[in-house]
């Protein structure tokens, strides 16, 4: 049974999708053992003592520099024997001691079809504003694998779904969320527990 770290910052809702999948056997040969707020008063950590889900609180305004934030999540993460990272609404970007110490072992979920609105300043509620004033019909969410470049990482999954006339950029996080992330996160998650992951280069293949 992999051990999964969840890192989160905010609401916490794609934690809950994966607490839900665990709860329903959707998360094969995985279990979420311990869930890391960068925020302490981020809702996902209400979330996560609702399930009697271990906590542990790294303020990120605790630290002045992101080296030594970096360092300390490193040791917290290997401290908990973590087999699997989970980035799921977590809002700082790591330096790449993390990336060395858990190699394709970290995966993020983000609000949009990577490549397009993606990198730094992409975030939250920004990525879904960008989305909206390009114009684009379609978006989605993608999960990949942590790098060193933000978002640039090995993609494991993405699903689309239609911009429509009238979203905001709330509406159309509610739809992305709710059509996109909490399903392929906890999918991703799945087969990774399960070693389905096979990765070469910039390309992923589930076997
Ligand atoms: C989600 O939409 C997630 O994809 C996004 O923030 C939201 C967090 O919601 N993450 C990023 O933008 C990271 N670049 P949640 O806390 O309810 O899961």
């Amino acid at each position: 049974m992999m051990n999964i770290a969840v890192l989160v910052s905010g609401g916490g809702t794609n934690l809950q999708a994966l607490i839900d999948a665990e709860k329903n056997g959707e998360i094969k040969n995985g279990k979420i053992t311990c869930v890391i707020s960068s925020n302490p008063n981020a809702y996902a950590l209400e979330r996560a003592k609702q399930n009697n889900i271990k906590t542990v609180v790294l303020n990120r305004k605790d630290y002045d520099d992101v080296h030594k934030y970096s360092a300390d999540m490193r040791d917290t993460l290997l401290a908990e024997k973590a087999d699997l990272v989970i980035y799921a609404g977590f809002m700082t970007i790591l330096d790449e001691q993390v990336v060395k110490a858990f190699p394709n072992k970290m995966m993020n979920v983000h609000p949009a079809l990577i490549p397009s609105f993606c990198g730094k300043g992409f975030y939250g509620l920004h990525v879904h504003e960008a989305v909206l004033a390009s114009g684009v019909k379609l978006t989605g969410a993608t999960v990949h694998f942590v790098t060193e470049e933000c978002d640039g990482g090995p993609i494991i999954m993405q699903k689309a779904v239609e911009v429509k006339n009238g979203d905001t950029p709330e509406i159309l996080q509610r739809r992305v969320m709710e059509e996109c992330e909490w399903k392929i996160l906890p999918m991703a998650a799945s087969l990774f527990c399960q070693g389905r992951i096979k990765v070469n280069g910039k390309i992923t293949e589930i076997i």
